[in-house]
């Protein structure tokens, strides 16, 4: 299926070249033509529609997203970005004529594709194709400009609570909306890291369990991108991280948040969140892939399987439950709770190191604190002479020493890099919460 669907849309851009090269009587153009609609009438021969989006500047279909073809198509997918079109839906009846007047108009110059494209598709009597932008708000992406760094977190936590509501519900999740909210979030790790890691150190404190999961995916995603892995794989990581908690949406909220100490019963229903999450997960394998069963499953499980659910046979996690797991308990630790004190950054890092080498693969802990410092890029933090700064960028050389801003007082405001400046250190963190409420403003 997948080969046709390349295969099918290689043959529109064939015969869009073909098109702008020889014109529209040419055989060269009537034979491209001849074999794309080929292509289309054997994908479609099984299915109703064939939709394509542009994830980023990438091409996805279902499940996948085709990195490796999308290499070599760059410069048409640009093309077609030019001209607003980010998502094509090719419908079961799509007849030749149809193909050959879609091509036509596909090859007019960007500034006609200023209005409403779908009515203007209408107006050329094509039924069978539609066309438009990926129903995805990225935020006030104004013209240039690039999208708001707040505005693109709040829209894509927004769809990805939608996609979260309808694995609840047992529906049908629009899972190319899904990935491009994720691949959104991703390409801007590369670009607005510190805007992004900012924002899920800040956005814990209005948390729910899916905030939480959005922000184990940030983490997952940034984990996954600095050990190394490609592209896709991080995607995969970050979509299975997004609902590693799933089953616990099944469990009420009193016994989550419970003050008291917990009956075994009441752990053991706890507990049954991996288990429960899993057989969901199970339900959208063939969209989402087996990486969210697995990490559902296991990422209570520890490094030496000491966790839970209790297994027969000794089982070692899978790299990706390793990963997903630290940035789990860091989360975790990290965010404001109701029934315990909230830890500060550097007492997180200190629990999360008595368990290495039990709770968590020591190699990997290392390196997750070297990429994200001991203090991550969003605390406020007080400094030995008095004044408030919020850190900026880690330094890898010395996880205790970051970039920072100093944002008050306000005379005082400055960039400072601890590693060049030894006279300022940091004393203490403040809970954006509590003691640095007063500072947010000033962030
Ligand atoms: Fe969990
Ligand atoms: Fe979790």
């Amino acid at each position: 299926m997948l080969s046709n669907v390349e295969a099918a849309f290689k043959g529109l851009l064939t015969c869009l070249q073909a098109y702008k090269m020889y014109g529209l009587r040419h055989p060269m153009f009537t034979r491209s033509l001849d074999s794309a609609h080929a292509s289309f009438e054997d994908v479609l021969a099984e299915r109703q529609e064939m939709v394509i989006g542009i994830v980023g500047e990438d091409l996805a279909f279902e499940k996948e997203i085709f990195f490796d073809l999308s290499k070599f198509l760059r410069p048409a997918i640009l093309y077609l970005k030019e001209r607003n079109i980010e998502r094509f839906a090719f419908l079961h009846g799509l007849s030749k004529d149809e193909l050959g007047i879609f091509i036509e108009f596909i090859a007019r110059p960007k500034e006609d594709f200023k209005g409403d494209i779908q009515e203007m598709l209408n107006l050329a009597g094509i039924e069978h194709i539609n066309i438009g932008k990926l129903k995805v708000a990225d935020g006030k992406d104004k013209a240039g400009s690039g999208p708001d760094q707040r505005g693109l977190y709040d829209s894509s936590a927004d769809k990805i609570n939608q996609a979260l509501s309808g694995v609840l519900n047992f529906e049908k999740i629009d899972h190319l909306t899904l990935k491009l909210s994720m691949s959104n979030i991703m390409e801007s790790l590369s670009t607005k890291r510190q805007e992004l890691l900012k924002l899920a150190t800040l956005k814990r404190y209005d948390m729910e369990t899916y905030i939480h999961m959005l922000n184990v995916s940030i983490l997952s995603m940034y984990f996954s991108s600095r050990l190394g892995f490609d592209k896709s794989d991080v995607l995969n990581i970050g979509v299975a991280a997004m609902f590693h908690d799933i089953g616990k949406l099944f469990i009420s909220r009193k016994l989550l948040h419970k003050p008291d100490k917990l009956t075994d019963q009441e752990f053991g229903r706890i507990r049954s969140h991996t288990i429960m999450g899993a057989e969901i997960m199970l339900k959208y394998v063939d969209t989402l892939g087996i990486l969210p069963v697995v990490v559902s499953f296991e990422h209570h499980l520890k490094y030496n399987s000491s966790g839970y659910p209790r297994m027969p046979l000794l089982r070692k996690q899978h790299l990706a439950s390793l990963i997903v797991s630290i940035c789990d308990v860091y989360d975790a630790l990290s965010q404001r709770r109701g029934y315990k004190q909230d830890y500060s950054p550097d007492v997180v890092y200190n629990i999360m190191n008595k368990e290495k080498g039990t709770s968590f693969d020591q190699e990997l802990l290392d390196k997750f604190f070297r990429f994200m410092g001991l203090w991550p890029v969003g605390s406020i933090v007080a400094l030995n002479d008095g004044s408030i700064a919020l850190v900026k960028d880690e330094n890898e050389s010395d996880i205790r020493r970051p970039k920072l801003e100093i944002i008050s007082p306000v005379d005082k405001k400055r960039s400072v890099d601890l590693a060049q400046d030894n006279s300022l250190s940091i004393e203490h963190y403040l809970n954006p919460w509590k003691e640095g409420k007063e500072y947010l403003r000033l962030v």
